[in-house]
């Protein structure tokens, strides 16, 4: 008889421990949240900025395909293993893996599990001065200023100057304000807005941009496929980094996530979920900005100048260009303050549980911090590159390798991937591990080393 008392006991047990161990933690209302949540840290400037450059450079319609093997095979692994992480330990990253070490008394707990944390902070100091300009660029659309400019004059003499503080501190308020509000009643509900506010903007926009004419060569340039380019080393490689970069892998914010969810959730859907609307999110980017760009004849090159030179070029010259502006920038504020949003939440939630202060002390103190980092990047376009090189090729990666091990090699395979399949309609089969312990972790190794070798590939 006692076998079956005592299995019945230890399951009331471990539903004690579950419960206990959820009592207090903040969550989200449901999937549905969840997924919103999480579609909001991966969409971001990376979608807008990167990807719609990086398909027409790298082979058009070809890029797609290691691209979306990159997304969906490997960024989903990674996806559903942070977000598995952080559920499991029902804590954050921080104090997850210190604990994961500790449990099995290994020593370096410590010190590792402050990097994915300390990856994430730095995202946010230099992402949230990229997000300022954003705000600019949204006000003088709303104003009507930006008719009267000089697109590549007024955006050099923008850069780097004092003004932009005050806009990177409008940038850290804001996501201050929602992430002081909560996990449920401030990052869901915001995101619950912006995200489907957010795709409807860009389908809006690529109709308006793929209707210009002449934008057929934009759309020629995005999906003529160019196979060679598949023969090309560097295709693969930017689509590994792209995929990295995009759905935020940095062994933190996702974790953080996923710490936020209960039992019921499930995880390998939304991962996939959460995978598959960033790279809408991507293509529809795509669309919105390359045919507009063909269709006025210019140079559809990456980085900072697309976004505020070449764009702003192409709004005074369309009819009603300010409204269309204002939109926009406005899709682009949705897709970037939901990143700042994670960004912050990651180092709020650990200097909660690890000084055991509250929301809002936290939230100040991180935030303040950050901004003031973030100052002298603000002013220094030369050190703003360094620094955000520094964090997207050595930091955050290894913050996602330090997950993925911590759970699949510290904690074990078997419990990680009982944690993946808890609440999972289908539940992945053993075959999953070894893609996950072996391939997502040596492919992780490989984007560092890429990276280092590159100058950056995310
Ligand atoms: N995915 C974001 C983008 O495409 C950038 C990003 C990288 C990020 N790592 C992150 C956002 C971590 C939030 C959290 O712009």
């Amino acid at each position: 008889m006692w076998p079956f008392n005592f299995a019945k006991e230890d399951k009331h047990m471990s539903k004690y421990i579950e419960e206990k161990k959820l009592k207090g933690r903040e969550k989200f209302s449901g999937k549905l949240g969840f997924v919103m949540a999480c579609v909001g840290a991966a969409v971001g400037l990376g979608n807008v900025w990167m990807f719609p450059y990086r398909l027409g450079q790298n082979g058009g319609a070809a890029f797609l395909i290691p691209y979306f093997l990159f997304v969906f095979v490997l960024g989903s692994a990674g996806i559903v293993t942070e977000m598995a992480f952080g559920r499991f330990m029902a804590k954050g990253s921080m104090s997850g893996i210190r604990k994961a070490f500790k449990d099995k008394n290994l020593k370096g707990g410590k010190v590792i599990s402050l990097i994915p944390t300390l990856g994430l902070a730095g995202i946010l100091i230099f992402y949230s001065v990229v997000v300022g300009w954003v705000l600019k660029y949204f006000f003088i659309s709303l104003t009507g200023e930006i008719y009267t400019i000089n697109p590549s004059e007024y955006f050099n003499s923008f850069v780097g100057s004092k003004e932009t503080i005050l806009w990177n501190g409008l940038a850290v308020l804001l996501t201050l304000i929602i992430v002081i509000a909560g996990v449920s009643r401030g990052i869901e509900k915001i995101n619950k807005i912006m995200m489907p506010c957010l795709f409807i903007i860009f389908i809006v926009l690529a109709i308006k941009s793929l209707t210009l004419p002449g934008a057929y060569k934009g759309v020629a340039y995005l999906l003529y496929p160019r196979w060679e380019n598949l023969l090309v080393a560097r295709t693969w490689i930017m689509a590994l980094g792209q995929a990295f970069f995009t759905v935020s892998l940095t062994g933190c914010a996702l974790v953080v996530y996923g710490s936020y969810t209960d039992n019921k959730v499930d995880l390998p859907s939304a991962a996939i979920q959460t995978a598959l609307f960033d790279t809408l999110a991507a293509i529809l980017a795509a669309f919105v900005i390359i045919p507009a760009v063909f269709a006025y004849g210019l140079d559809p090159g990456a980085g900072p100048a697309l976004l505020f030179v070449t764009v702003p070029t192409i709004f005074k010259a369309m009819p009603l260009g300010g409204l269309i502006s204002t939109l926009f920038f406005l899709s682009i504020i949705f897709a970037s303050l939901s990143s700042c949003i994670v960004m912050l939440e990651g180092p709020v939630e650990a200097a909660m549980s690890e000084m055991n202060i509250s929301r809002k002390k936290a939230s100040i103190i991180i935030a303040i911090i950050c901004f003031l980092l973030g100052l002298p990047m603000d002013l220094n376009m030369n050190l703003f590159s360094k620094f955000s090189d520094f964090i997207t090729i050595y930091i955050t990666p290894m913050g996602t390798l330090i997950v993925a091990i911590t759970f699949f090699f510290v904690i074990g395979s078997k419990e990680a991937l009982n944690e993946i399949n808890k609440g999972a309609e289908k539940p992945l089969g053993e075959h999953i591990i070894p893609l996950i312990k072996y391939g997502f972790t040596a492919t992780t190794f490989i984007v560092i080393i890429l990276g280092v070798i590159y100058g950056g590939i995310g």
